[in-house]
């Protein structure tokens, strides 16, 4: 048996999102995923946002519940149609006095706020005018991190501007599989430069409004392995590196977009201003870095980009995610060695299992707590190996919405009855307490 020890002031949280737990659809502006829900055959049994797990109101109690699983911090993120219906204009002082009180409950439990930003839900009368292809979204999103910042800047002090734009620009705009659900290369690439755009312009704005704060983004990075050492795999593996990582990563921290990825995008490559990298490159204090998987590919030339994905023997998830422990070391490791961050943070790590809830109102998770371990572990190696890793957030707090799965996969270490609403933890959220308090991992 041996245990890990984290360093002294780590910062172990779980996380969620506005549209994945909310609800409160009455009190809140529509957004791209409410259309997205309402589009035939997008999402799962067209599940849709409009109760959630219902924490909007019941937040408290979720609050509580945070405190008694020993968890100091919670990443959670603002919804940009609660705070303006529209987008832009009049505020919402409701949605607005919401999150303030969210943030006081969290404080007074003890717990360390990091708010996201934008975590998707995008409101829908902005996508009427072009949504993230248009460059005005960006400025709209500074107004709206500006409004944020100032009522809550006084007591939040870990701001990330957005959650995974690799997936926002890709995932909704190239393969078409998330809101707005289009399936255009180019205007995938000028998403992901608006989004990238946006962040740059809202830094600063936040640290005004929030003096003293920590600013960063969240990138979901894959650590990315050839099959063979032949030189057509070691090719293959650059490109889906680049595609998947260094796309955004080298904008944000060198100010310049990937020469070989750049190339490979010919006429598909964004439309960037003289001034847009020198914004986007301006210095953060922290890497939110969100790790599920890994890829391992080799060269096909009739594959996307001249790669083809390979699903190797091993274990997977519900979601048919390869779980690869290791993978989250090689990636903090080589983030910090080619980038080198200021402090990273795991923002999201987790697994979605079936899991049955017992007649006594238990959940046995084997599986997720050996995951969770198995990942505990991974980012153990990589601060030993002088990664400075600050904290990290499991997702998520409880089962939500999954987005195009809806309801049909459970992230949560806390289970919900999607019909009552109750919670229930999760042994793995009893093993995650453990972890919180003893500020270590036992592995046997
Ligand atoms: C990430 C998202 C998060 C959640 C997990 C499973 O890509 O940021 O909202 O859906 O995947």
């Amino acid at each position: 048996m041996s245990r890990l020890r984290f360093p002294a002031d780590f910062a172990w949280g779980s996380a969620t999102a506005s549209f994945q737990i909310e609800g409160g659809v009455e009190e809140r502006g529509q957004c791209i995923w409410d259309d997205f829900c309402r589009w035939p055959g997008k999402v799962f049994e067209g599940d849709n946002g409009d109760v959630a797990v219902d924490h909007y109101h019941l937040y408290r109690a979720d609050v509580t519940l945070m405190a008694r699983l020993g968890f100091r911090a919670y990443r959670f993120s603002v919804s940009w149609p609660r705070i303006l219906k529209e987008g832009i204009g009049e505020v919402n002082d409701v949605g607005l006095d919401y999150y303030s009180r969210l943030v006081d409950e969290l404080l007074e439990a003890g717990i360390e706020p990091y708010a996201t930003l934008y975590h998707w839900d995008l409101p829908t009368a902005l996508q009427r005018v072009g949504g993230w292809a248009s460059r005005d979204t960006a400025s709209r999103f500074v107004e709206y991190a500006r409004i944020v910042a100032d009522r809550l800047g006084d007591r939040v002090h870990h701001w990330i501007t957005h959650n995974e734009p690799w997936v926002v620009a890709m995932v909704g705009n190239l393969y078409g599989t998330h809101a707005p659900g289009w399936e255009d290369p180019g205007l995938a690439l000028q998403v992901g430069h608006h989004l990238l755009l946006s962040h740059g312009l809202a830094v600063p704005v936040i640290r005004q409004a929030s003096p003293g704060s920590q600013v960063g983004i969240t990138l979901n990075l894959y650590p990315t392995y050839p099959a063979t050492t032949s030189a057509e795999d070691l090719d293959a593996a650059r490109i889906q590196d680049g595609f998947s990582n260094r796309w955004f990563l080298d904008p944000v921290f060198k100010g310049h977009y990937p020469e070989d990825i750049w190339a490979l995008a010919g006429a598909q490559v964004p439309r960037v201003e003289q001034a847009d990298l020198s914004i986007i490159s301006r210095p953060i204090d922290f890497l939110g870095i969100n790790y599920y998987s890994r890829h391992l590919v080799a060269s096909d030339p009739s594959g996307p980009m001249g790669v083809q994905t390979l699903h190797p023997e091993g274990e997977y998830t519900q979601m048919d995610w390869e779980v690869y422990p290791q993978g989250l070391t090689d990636i903090l490791t080589r983030v910090y060695a080619d980038y080198s961050p200021r402090a990273i943070y795991v923002t999201e790590n987790g697994c979605a299992y079936e899991d049955v809830l017992t007649s006594d109102g238990q959940v046995h998770d084997a599986k997720r707590t050996a995951y969770l371990r198995a990942h505990f572990a991974a980012a153990h190696k990589a601060i030993a190996q002088g990664v400075p890793l600050r904290g990290y957030f499991v997702w998520s707090l409880m089962d939500n919405f999954e987005w195009a799965y809806g309801y049909s996969r459970r992230f949560g270490i806390v289970y919900v009855d999607f019909q009552s609403l109750r919670r229930y933890p999760k042994d793995s959220a009893l093993f995650c307490q453990s972890v919180a308090q003893e500020n270590a991992v036992v592995l046997n």
